[in-house]
């Protein structure tokens, strides 16, 4: 039997296709239980409005926060998020408060909440893509 060489092709094919963009939507609810979790374990190093804070972390709002994450799918920031902050307690964030997070931030930096709530499922976060507020 002669094994053919399809994983450079399956590769090829998912990269033509491509996952379908769809913009982020999140609940109102979300952004509100973000906010709270934010104040509590976010604020101090990255600053109650944002744009860095006393403990150093940089601005999670504005040209730097977009520069880093948009035009792409939310995914990478989910797992950024999840796997690397609270930089102090890393890895200590449920998916569900890392997608209140991210819907807090979002609605922070001018996007308007409406619509589905933001999944906590980071595959289901492959196919959104994280698109730069009209202003910007
Ligand atoms: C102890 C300080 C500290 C805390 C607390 C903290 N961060 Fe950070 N954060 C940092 C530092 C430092 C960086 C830069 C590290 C890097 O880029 O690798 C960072 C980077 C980030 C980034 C990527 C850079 C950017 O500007 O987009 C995001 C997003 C983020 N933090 C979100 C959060 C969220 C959400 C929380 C609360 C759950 C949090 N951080 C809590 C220190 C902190």
């Amino acid at each position: 039997m002669i094994l053919k060489p399809t994983m450079p092709v399956v590769a090829l094919l998912l990269a033509l296709s491509g996952p379908a963009a769809a913009q982020v939507q999140f609940s109102q609810e979300q952004a509100d239980q973000g906010k709270s979790i934010f104040t509590m374990q976010c604020e101090s190093c990255h600053g109650g409005d944002l744009n860095g804070g006393v403990g150093g972390g940089p601005p999670l709002t504005g040209d730097y926060f977009l520069d880093l994450w948009a035009d792409q799918p939310v995914s990478g920031l989910f797992h950024f998020i999840k796997d690397t902050m609270p930089a102090d307690t890393p890895g200590s964030l449920s998916s569900a408060d890392v997608a209140r997070l991210i819907a807090y931030i979002l609605q922070f930096g001018g996007a308007e909440a409406g619509g589905e709530p933001l999944s906590s499922d980071p595959n289901a976060l492959d196919a959104i893509t994280l698109e730069r507020p009209a202003d910007n």
